[in-house]
């Protein structure tokens, strides 16, 4: 199936399988995939490397200055560089994950992830996932998908994802932070996670990625015209 140029945004709450989802469209349509929350978790782990946050989430005024010398960029298979740091491991932490949301609050840290994720995409073609793209980085994306499951299943598949990288998490703190960024996320000021009026939502909790996939292309297909 040939998909024209558009754009797909792909929101909804933490670990719902939003990045595997995308990166499986992206192979599958030949589309280029940006994952906009590694983009808050890089600023996060820098705002930490460099004491910009407290531990009790006090975020200092001079993060403004420093982002602008900040160089976050994607390699080959969409991995995380600061500058020539590949710190795609470090951003998946719990101590990174435990300050993201806090710093994603924050109006000029979204304004300048907004302006390098448009920079990204420049040329269309792309998959991007995140929390706000249907409603605020790609207001006119062609196809926008909501996607929600159960917060006990979520839990379980990133806590899966972790024991598979060798990590020992603990379920209940794995639960617990995903609610608190459920919670924040949804609760913000500036571009807060909800559902774009004009957005497809996707409930996975019983569904494989082959279903979810059959599932996009049959909405493709709808709106475009394609058989
Ligand atoms: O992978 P997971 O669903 O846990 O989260 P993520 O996509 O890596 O995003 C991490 C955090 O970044 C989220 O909990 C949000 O606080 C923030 N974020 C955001 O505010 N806006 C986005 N477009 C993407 C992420």
């Amino acid at each position: 199936m040939r998909v024209p140029d558009i754009k797909i945004a792909v929101d909804g709450y933490s670990s719902t399988g939003k990045s595997s989802f995308a990166k499986l469209l992206a192979k599958k349509f030949d589309f280029l995939y940006l994952d906009s929350g590694a983009m808050y978790r890089g600023v996060t782990y820098f705002a930490q490397q460099n004491g910009y946050i407290s531990p009790d989430n006090v975020i200092s005024d001079s993060l403004k200055d420093a982002l602008k010398e900040l160089d976050l960029h994607f390699e080959v298979g969409s991995q995380l560089y600061m500058g020539a740091e590949c710190i795609e491991s470090q951003i998946r932490s719990m101590t990174v994950s435990s300050q993201v949301s806090p710093i994603a609050t924050v109006p000029y840290v979204r304004a300048w992830v907004d302006e390098r994720l448009h920079a990204f995409s420049e040329g269309g073609r792309v998959v991007m996932d995140g929390r706000d793209i249907g409603t605020t980085v790609f207001p006119d994306a062609e196809i926008k998908i909501f996607m929600t499951a159960s917060a006990e299943v979520r839990a379980k598949r990133r806590y899966d994802e972790m024991v598979a990288k060798g990590q020992n998490p603990d379920l209940q703190e794995v639960l617990e932070n995903l609610q608190q960024r459920d919670y924040i996320d949804s609760h913000r000021e500036t571009s807060p996670l909800k559902k774009a009026d004009d957005a497809y939502t996707l409930d996975n909790s019983d569904m494989t990625m082959q279903e979810e996939l059959a599932w996009v292309q049959g909405l493709i297909q709808g709106k475009f015209g394609i058989l």
